[in-house]
């Protein structure tokens, strides 16, 4: 089997990870959070935002598609869970199933999970959590996170946008996290399991910025090349 075929995706899919794989991905500590406002970007219908309110923290997301209304993300949410459900059954021996028991069991997450979302997302009637943008252009003013997210969207999509995309939308995550704050950003490969091929040219530019930017092991598998994530400190 090539790695061409490892899960194909044309457009950007709308997933909904759950608290609990945020945190396994990004192998964060719940003392992070005490630091400050947390932003969400590419949070699609992920229940890690309405998680993190409930738990009381002031967290708010981002995604082109909350102009949707509950309904329309629900159904999209629910059509999502149901394609990638038929598409890692083809290839389900490709994939590693150390979080995931089974492909039952990443559904079971996934339903919760999207669910969770629109109870929240239902509720945020003044769009104040769920905010409509889409990067490299964000509606929120310098320094104003201590915690930035991006979870699934930008180098999974590598071969959708370009260099000049990613080092825009990295750049914007910066600008809008304040000193001392941490972006974290997950997977580092594409859809064919590869590792970002400009990922060193990009953390140059970056780290040529004034911030630290540096590749960390994650213990989360799946995709079995996604063993990092992105940390930048700034
Ligand atoms: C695969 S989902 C990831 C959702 C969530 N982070 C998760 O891990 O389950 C990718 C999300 O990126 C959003 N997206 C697409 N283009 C975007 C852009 N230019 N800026 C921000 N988000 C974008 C999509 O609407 C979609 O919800």
């Amino acid at each position: 089997m090539s790695k061409t075929e490892l899960y194909t995706q044309s457009g950007v899919a709308m997933t909904c990870r759950s608290y609990q794989e945020y945190k396994e991905m990004f192998m964060f500590k719940e003392d992070l959070f005490s630091k400050g406002k947390i932003l969400d970007i590419a949070s699609g219908a992920s229940s890690f935002i309405a998680e993190l309110n409930q738990m009381e923290y002031e967290a708010i997301a981002v995604d082109p598609l909350y102009k949707l209304t509950s309904e329309e993300i629900y159904d999209l949410g629910k059509k999502e869970i149901n394609i990638a459900s038929q598409k890692l059954s083809q290839n389900e021996n490709l994939f590693i199933w150390n979080n995931y028991k089974s492909l039952k069991h990443h559904d079971e997450i996934r339903n919760r999970s999207l669910n969770q979302f629109i109870d929240n997302y239902r509720k945020d009637k003044h769009k104040e959590k769920y905010i409509p943008a889409t990067l490299p252009n964000l509606p929120f003013d310098n320094n104003t996170f201590s915690l930035v997210f991006c979870n699934h969207f930008l180098f999974l999509y590598q071969e959708q946008f370009d260099f000049k995309f990613h080092l825009d939308a990295i750049n914007e995550m910066v600008r809008i996290t304040k000193k001392g704050g941490l972006i974290l950003i997950y997977p580092l490969v594409g859809f064919k399991d590869e590792i970002y091929p400009h990922l060193d040219k990009l953390i140059d530019s970056l780290n040529t910025n004034d911030v630290s930017a540096k590749i960390n092991e994650t213990k989360f598998r799946f995709l079995p090349s996604a063993t990092h994530y992105l940390k930048i400190d700034k």
